[in-house]
């Protein structure tokens, strides 16, 4: 085994600063495999709410490009004088009606000009390049354009300016890429049209070039990569409540956030009005990231692409709406199109479609999520018929299903028996819990069904205060909780094939929902305890899950240790993961039972904090934070110190 030499090297059961009180003692038996340990074990749930996606990872940096909001300038401040007929918002209707509404733009004398305040301001760095375009049509030239980035005292800190002069009834794309010479943590964007004459522009658009892997019109590469590093099975996307949307005209369907982006039909997110002391007027889904990018971050970072797709049933919370029997066909057919745009041939219509998008290859779909958090018999009537149509032309496409709202009751317990009746492949369990919940329910799966449905632990975070409380917090308390709560997946793994936090991202000036597993300002991101607790486990996943038994010693149990031991087979290294999520010090002890035994130096992670309140912040953002060591152990043991309130990774080579 490998050890950086620059790690400190620890004896184990030497570590200062501790009196331990307890000692826990485990027989670890790494020839003894009890499951296999899917690829797909801990992935990320992708939804655009609180900032999510606009103005968020999707890199767009002005808000209401289209003027396709509900207040047509939403986002944008006209400059100087207004005179009546100068700026118009025009709506084509029929012509367009994707994209209907466009500005027409009169200059006589004065230069006009109109200010773009971003999504919270807009993050500048000093030195980048940025890319501006928009679409323009005019009949005659005359005008010219000039654009400026500002910083929070208005001073102009990048500038480009270009002059369209293509005329006709045709609309044209223009673009310019200009550097700013300043950083700006809330810069904005001006616009100044000037010369003479009358211009039409539409999908005024901006994004810095550092997006991830370079790509036009891309995504927040930062935030990227903090998926990229948890190394995730899995992305299910798009959400969440907004698959469902408030009614169906609000619901999410795929086909509309494909192709050109100025074609994609932009909605009002319905995390907009959704919570009243959070209320975000000018939140819409741009679908810059659409179905396509989706795909192609899944790809990006080793992920299977899961998609969830609306079943016919608007959000049971808001009105309920469903979609009569009899008329769902076009709600399947949107399934069975998703596959091929997925994974057919480039010669079959969808597989077309994303050819032409420049991916002629197959995605390489496995898994599909039919219904959100959907419930009761009307939930069951729609998933069978989807699930006739899919399975009789996709059998080995593998469907998930709605397990509901909440690990227990009513709504559970009818989905849980009418989709094992059902045979279902996947049930899509959502736990939004006290962090005391997940210590009581580790072993939640230790008495499943070992056949039938796999679970799909797909949404769960721990709730300091309550669900949709402002006061979640995302503390060592909560992630400690959810790391004992892992284990007991892990040690399930038989059953339990994927998992997923929720939400995934917050805009810290942006958010609806608390607690979420990374946050971010206009430049800046950053991952929280319960992001590193993912991090650990989806890092150290193994291949295997292998049999660990524990002393029983009466005074010790319920003592808030929880562990989970699993092997690489490819390394030959057995995983330990243990957890001590108790107030006190406590010495735990792990006899390795296999003939050979261990290397006698391991590697050890650890996260821990000196309070169960400690969080990260954007100024902190590793105040919490995995510390990477050596260990010395002995041939069959391992004996940790653990501080209180810590996760461990210990990573150490099989000798056998
Ligand atoms: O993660 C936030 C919301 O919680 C999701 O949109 C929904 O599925 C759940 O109720």
């Amino acid at each position: 085994m490998a050890i950086k030499q620059s790690l400190p090297l620890i004896f184990a059961a030497t570590i200062t600063g501790f009196s331990a009180a307890a000692q826990s003692v485990f027989t670890v038996q790494p020839n003894q495999i009890k499951a296999e340990i899917q690829a797909t074990m801990w992935g990320v749930f992708f939804e655009d709410i609180n900032m999510g996606a606009d103005g968020g990872i999707y890199a767009e940096m002005i808000k209401n490009r289209s003027f396709e909001f509900y207040k047509p300038l939403m986002g944008w401040t006209v400059e100087g004088k207004k005179v009546e007929g100068e700026l118009l918002i025009l709506n084509r209707g029929d012509v367009n009606t994707a994209n209907p509404r466009f500005l027409r733009v009169q200059v006589q004398k004065e230069a006009k000009s109109m200010v773009n305040e971003g999504f919270k301001g807009m993050g500048i760095k000093a030195g980048l390049r940025y890319d501006f375009s928009f679409l323009y049509r005019q009949a005659n030239a005359g005008i010219k354009i000039q654009v400026e980035l500002l910083n929070e005292l208005n001073e102009v800190i990048g500038k480009g300016e270009v002059i369209p002069t293509s005329v006709g009834d045709k609309w044209h794309k223009l673009e310019l890429s200009f550097n700013a010479t300043a950083h700006a943590q809330k810069g904005k964007f001006r616009i100044i049209f000037s010369g003479a004459g009358v211009i039409d522009v539409d999908m005024i658009s901006l994004f810095p070039s550092d997006t991830w892997k370079g790509r036009k019109g891309g995504l927040r590469a930062d935030m990227v990569q903090l998926l990229a590093d948890l190394k995730p099975g899995f992305v299910r996307f798009p959400g969440g409540c907004i698959v469902e949307g408030h009614d169906l005209s609000t619901r999410y369907q795929w086909k509309k956030t494909i192709g050109p982006v100025e074609e994609r039909t932009l909605i009002i997110n319905r995390w907009n009005n959704q919570m009243a002391n959070r209320l975000a007027p000018d939140y819409y889904q741009t679908f810059g990231l659409g179905f396509y990018e989706y795909f192609q971050l899944a790809e990006d970072i080793g992920a299977q692409a899961l998609p969830i797709l609306n079943c016919g049933m608007a959000c049971q919370f808001n009105t309920a709406e469903v979609v009569p029997l009899d008329q769902l066909e076009p709600y399947i057919q949107d399934a069975l199109d998703l596959i091929e745009f997925a994974n057919g041939d480039v010669k079959t219509p969808w597989g077309k479609v994303r050819a032409q998008m420049g991916h002629p290859n197959p995605f390489n779909l496995k898994m599909l999520g039919v219904g959100n958090e959907n419930w009761g018999p009307q939930y069951i009537e729609r998933l069978k018929l989807f699930t006739k149509a899919l399975k009789a032309k996709y059998p080995e496409i593998k469907l998930v299903n709605s397990g509901g709202t909440d690990p227990d009751g009513e709504r559970f317990e009818y989905l849980n028996t009418e989709l094992r009746k059902m045979n279902a492949d996947i049930i899509d369990e959502h736990y939004y819990r006290k962090p005391e919940w997940f210590l009581q329910n580790t072993a939640r799966y230790d008495n499943y069904p070992r056949t039938g449905p796999k679970i799909f632990a797909g949404e769960y975070a721990a709730q300091t205060d309550k669900v949709v409380s402002v006061n979640n917090k995302n503390n060592l308390k909560s992630a400690i909780a959810e790391a004992a709560f892992l284990t007991g997946l892990e040690r399930n793994a038989d059953i339990v094939i994927m998992a997923s936090y929720a939400p995934l991202f917050a805009h810290v000036e942006g958010w609806q929902w608390t607690p979420d597993l990374i946050w971010v300002d206009n430049l800046k991101a950053y991952g929280t305890p319960n992001y590193y607790v993912q991090k650990l486990f989806a890092n150290n996943r193994g291949t295997h899950v292998v049999n660990l038994i524990r002393k029983e010693i009466k005074e010790t149990v319920g003592d808030g240790i929880y562990a989970s031991a699993i092997i690489d087979k490819q390394s030959n290294e057995l995983i330990i993961k243990v957890v001590n999520a108790s107030e006190k010090a406590q010495e735990v002890i792990f006899n390795v039972d296999n003939k050979k035994g261990i290397q006698t130096i391991a590697k050890l992670n650890s996260l821990s904090s000196n309070s169960l309140d400690d969080e990260n912040t954007i100024a902190k953002p590793k105040q919490i934070f995995p510390e990477e060591s050596v260990i010395k152990v002995k041939k069959h043991q391992i004996a940790l110190q653990l501080k209180q309130n810590s996760l461990h990774v210990i990573k150490v080579k099989l000798m056998d």
